[in-house]
């Protein structure tokens, strides 16, 4: 009798695999999700912080809120759930992350072929992208607590995140659209599915007949369109689905 690891392993053994994540992905490092009950915004009003709005009507509060994000993210490491995707590299001919997360911490372990389809916290750029979309500017130290204008116009600066509201970055959209398009299967680590239009990836993928493996320790949207769903956190589940996709190779 084949087990759960075991199909999704057949699933996952193929040419070219995406690697879709959210913020659960990171959830073992110490960074909280996002709508779970103890999530980032069970604590924050999304709209003063992750939109261009709230930056316009209080930009030093919503630096002081990145700032503090930053030193969070730069003191966690990268659990085992990114490093057995960044291990996964190994295995097959192409892996792609399309991550939903602005941590850097699939980069940190190792992961070459990367998609941030909402930026990145260690990027800053020009809050009116002075330069053509966008203007990156230095980023700011951490104990840097006042909005610090661009050196190139004199607008305040910014984490070159993508807040609600605003259009994902144009290439990397195309980038993730072209992975998913090309590959055979989509292994989902971490996401409620619940935003777009990244989430939208994950149909696209099902509407072209992808296979579709998840790995999440509660129910989502996504439960009901992949072939296998492996109830897990990610720091449990991928290394052991890394260790079933092992066994397959060692036993051709
Ligand atoms: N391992 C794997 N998944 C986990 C873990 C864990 N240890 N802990 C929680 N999860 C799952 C939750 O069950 C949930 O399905 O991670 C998911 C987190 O969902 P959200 O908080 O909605 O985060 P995400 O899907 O990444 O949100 C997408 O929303 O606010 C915006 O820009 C923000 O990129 C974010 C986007």
């Amino acid at each position: 009798m084949e087990t759960r690891l075991q199909r999704a392993a057949h699933l996952l053994d193929v040419p070219h695999l995406v690697v879709f994540t959210g913020a659960g992905m990171s959830k073992d490092s110490g960074l909280d999700t996002f709508r779970d009950a103890d999530g980032v915004w069970s604590r924050n009003a999304p709209e003063d912080y992750a939109s261009p709005e709230g930056f316009r009507r209080n930009p030093r509060a919503v630096w002081r809120w990145y700032l503090e994000r930053r030193k969070q993210i730069l003191a966690a490491e990268p659990n085992a759930g990114h490093k057995a995707v960044a291990a996964l590299e190994q295995l097959l001919p192409r892996v792609t992350v399309i991550t939903q997360n602005i941590d850097g911490l699939h980069q940190r372990a190792g992961s070459r072929r990367v998609l941030e389809l909402h930026g990145s916290v260690h990027r800053y750029k020009c809050s009116k992208n002075c330069r053509g979309v966008p203007t990156l500017t230095p980023t700011p130290e951490l104990d840097q607590t006042e909005p610090l204008p661009c050196p190139y116009c004199g607008a305040l600066t910014r984490p070159d995140v993508v807040w609600f509201g605003e259009l994902l970055p144009a290439e990397v959209w195309e980038a993730a659209i072209r992975e998913i398009s090309a590959c055979e299967a989509v292994l989902v680590i971490g996401t409620s599915g619940q935003v777009e239009p990244a989430a939208s990836l994950v149909w696209r993928a099902r509407d072209r007949g992808k296979s579709l493996v998840e790995i999440n320790p509660a129910p989502t949207l996504i439960n009901g369109i992949a072939e296998v769903v492996l109830p897990g956190t990610a720091a449990e589940m991928t290394p052991a689905l890394l260790a079933a996709l092992v066994a397959l190779h060692a036993a051709d």
